[in-house]
């Protein structure tokens, strides 16, 4: 038995995050992970080959399209979708041994198998080969994240019926790709998608996409990606899809109920959200069980039994990556009696499309919902000199401002490059500050963060630019 301070499972941003600290603070820990690589589903299945597939297949688009020939350059590109794959598959090898190199340099031990709690400070891991290797610590952190919800009806088989794991590694561009759900994953592999040359179609319940975003910021992301091409079918449900070799067929229905219509597709991507991954963790043999969708739920990162921690996707809150690294240092904090914390009022959250959405702190409709008096400051791209030049006029800045403080409450950015901008806002509002204390802050000339400004400066209607 080796005995350890912290057994963390999971070695994703959770896990992977909270080893690197407990290494820092002299804890002598362990992180299991049953994959063969660490970084988890961000690193393996998630944010990285995502993004690097929307990199890629936005250039292929800006050189295939109008907007390399407009600015002069002439090309003719021709897709290599192998080594696209390749270069993707490369970069996340490349970070996934660069997680295993932290955790040895603040000497974790990589415990490699699946983990099963058996009582208070006791697990097992099982390895590939069957082998087991039993662990004793003091705390136990359970960082294993979530897995893809699945749709009654519509069964994934990764072949024509897939996730965003299969719809990551397509050997083919597919003719008619429909996307089940207009949520963060469908709006961003749809667009890898449609940029590489195939026809999509989302299909979403709800009668708007990306509940929880923003009403405007999300209505403007739509028009946007209708323009580029991506059909949209909301208040929509599918109720059966069936696939054969070549294809998939689909029965919808109005949400509201109504007659059936048959729609033909040859993938399908089902991305209706993600559920906490919990079952056959042994948590009844620590005293502990789940809600009905699986999730653990924690005061500050503890469970409701002693010494065992949640932390990332297995537990509240919004299911980020930068949310659960957050989580994991304030975790691992709190075992060392520090005051570890997460200020879970200002987690950013970014859909990275083109243009990109990003947010952080409340929307419009949840002040309203609160009766909470506040101002709003709006700057439009098509007014910012950087956008203009560049050609990526869409969108807007958007800052909420308290009525009587000032205080900033919440912004939302839909717009080129936002991912990178909202970030000063984050810093701003951790520091309580008010829409005019950016107004008054210089932003370099001529870039995009002048948006963001003159927005800031528009809550009391003094932009100077439009
Ligand atoms: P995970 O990353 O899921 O890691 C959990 C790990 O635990 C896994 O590796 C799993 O194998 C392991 N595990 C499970 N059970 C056991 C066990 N019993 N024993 C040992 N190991 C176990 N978030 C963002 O912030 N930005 C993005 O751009 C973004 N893009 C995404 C794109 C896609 C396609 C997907 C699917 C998700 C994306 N996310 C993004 C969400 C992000 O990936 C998750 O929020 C994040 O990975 C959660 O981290 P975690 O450590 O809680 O869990
Ligand atoms: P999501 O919760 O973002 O969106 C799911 C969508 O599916 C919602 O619009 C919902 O109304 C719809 N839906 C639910 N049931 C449906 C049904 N039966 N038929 C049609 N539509 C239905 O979930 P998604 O896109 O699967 O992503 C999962 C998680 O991964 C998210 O919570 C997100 O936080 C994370 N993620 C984050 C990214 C980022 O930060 N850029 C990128 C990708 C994923």
């Amino acid at each position: 038995m080796s005995r350890y301070d912290v057994v963390i499972l999971g070695g994703g941003p959770g896990g992977y995050n909270a080893a690197i600290r407990a290494g820092q603070l002299g804890l002598k820990a362990a992180c299991v992970e049953g994959r063969d690589t660490l970084g988890g589903t961000c690193l393996n299945v998630g944010c990285m080959p995502s993004k690097a597939l929307l990199h890629a297949s936005e250039l292929y688009e800006a050189a295939t399209g109008k907007a390399f020939a407009e600015l002069g350059i002439e090309v003719q590109p021709r897709l290599n979708l192998a080594q696209m794959m390749k270069q993707k598959d490369d970069s996340v090898a490349g970070l996934t041994k660069g997680v295993e190199f932290l955790l040895r340099k603040n000497k974790v031990d990589w415990i490699k198998g699946w983990g099963h709690i058996d009582g208070p400070g006791l697990v097992t891991v099982t390895d590939s080969a069957g082998g087991k290797t039993r662990l004793q610590a003091k705390d136990i952190v359970i960082a294993t994240g979530s897995e893809p919800t699945p749709l009654p009806g519509v069964e994934i088989d990764n072949l024509r019926i897939l996730d965003s794991t299969g719809a990551l590694s397509l050997s083919e561009v597919p003719k008619h790709l429909v996307v089940i759900g207009a949520g963060v994953i469908g709006l961003e592999l749809g667009s890898v998608w449609r940029r590489l040359g195939a026809e999509v179609t989302v299909i979403e319940y709800l009668d708007r996409i990306c509940p929880g975003v923003d009403a405007e910021a999300g209505k403007t992301l739509q028009r946007a990606l209708g323009k580029q091409g991506i059909a949209f079918r909301l208040g929509t449900k599918v109720t059966r899809a069936s696939s054969s070799a070549d294809g998939v067929q689909l029965s919808l229905e109005p949400a509201a109920g109504g007659s059936a219509e048959l729609l033909e597709a040859d993938y399908v991507l089902v991305a209706i959200g993600r559920r906490p991954y919990t079952s056959g963790l042994g948590l009844e043999n620590v005293g502990l069980s789940t809600d009905p969708r699986g999730m653990l739920a924690n005061r500050q990162h503890r469970t409701e039994a002693p010494g065992v921690w949640a932390i990332g996707d297995v537990t509240s809150g919004p299911m980020l990556a930068h949310k659960a690294e957050d989580e994991a240092m304030a975790c691992i904090e709190q075992i060392v009696g520090k005051a570890g914390e997460v200020n879970y009022a200002l987690i950013p959250s970014v859909i990275y499309t083109r243009p990109e959405l990003a947010s952080v702190g409340q929307t419009e409709e949840q002040l309203k919902a609160e009766g909470r008096a506040y101002k709003v400051g709006k700057f439009p791209f098509t007014a910012n000199s950087r956008a203009k030049i560049n050609h990526e006029t869409e969108g807007f800045a958007k800052v909420l401002a308290d009525a009587q403080t000032d205080e900033i409450l919440g912004v939302h950015l839909v717009g080129p490059s936002v991912s990178e901008m909202i970030g000063e806002y984050c810093v701003a509002m951790e520091f309580s500050a008010s829409a005019e204390d950016i107004a008054l802050t210089c932003h370099p000339h001529p870039t995009r963060s002048e948006a963001l400004r003159q927005a800031a400066m528009n809550v009391e209607g003094m932009a100077t630019q439009i």
